[in-house]
């Protein structure tokens, strides 16, 4: 079963149900360029990019606060669960990727036996310049995330809003992205 996503509709109800600022740190700008890191990442370590994207989506959609907000990747689980097979689907094998990954993003964790997991967890910390932290080689797990000109790049993409690119996640499928009038009505 090829991963599929309803992106504008997955989207609009990720932002009725985040209580966060939906521009502010951890909100729909900063989710879209963990996509954006964790695709370049997944081509390089080989990574699936449809559990990237999904970690993307989802990682930080039931945040209550800014800061440390423990447990927000845990808390995330049951609104994947619950939106999964109406808004988006992937084979379990990927959804048990996705979950472990988005549990576990938030406690500073390196060591993980799986390149999916380690993918997306780089692709979020690779983000950290947006509140004014280089991302330090130590704290990425992956060689390629740890290579100055991809954290050069991340650093210079921290600023950049939203632009979703949804692959069709087929092998050789085309790209759609998402059009200006649906970002009009997202921002
Ligand atoms: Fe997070
Ligand atoms: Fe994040």
């Amino acid at each position: 079963m090829p991963t599929w996503i309803k992106e504008q509709p997955l989207l609009a109800e990720l932002k009725k149900r985040f209580r966060c600022d939906w521009l502010g740190y951890h909100g729909i700008n900063h989710w879209s360029r963990v996509q954006k890191n964790g695709l370049i990442l997944a081509g390089k370590e080989g990574a699936r990019k449809d559990i990237v994207t999904l970690f993307s989506l989802f990682h930080d959609s039931a945040r209550e606060d800014e800061g440390y907000d423990t447990g927000h990747g845990i808390r995330a689980l049951p609104l994947m669960d619950e939106l999964r097979g109406v808004l988006f689907d992937i084979d379990e094998e990927g959804y048990a990727e996705v979950r472990e990954a988005i549990a576990g993003h938030s406690e500073g964790r390196c060591s993980h036996p799986g390149i999916h997991v380690k993918v997306c967890w780089d692709a979020d910390r690779l983000d950290l310049y947006r509140v004014g932290e280089e991302p330090q080689p130590r704290y990425l797990c992956t060689r390629s995330a740890r290579r100055q000109a991809i954290i050069h790049e991340a650093v210079k993409r921290s600023e950049t809003t939203f632009d979703f690119e949804f692959p069709d996640f087929r092998v050789g499928g085309p790209f759609s992205r998402i059009s200006a009038y649906i970002r009009s009505r997202l921002s």
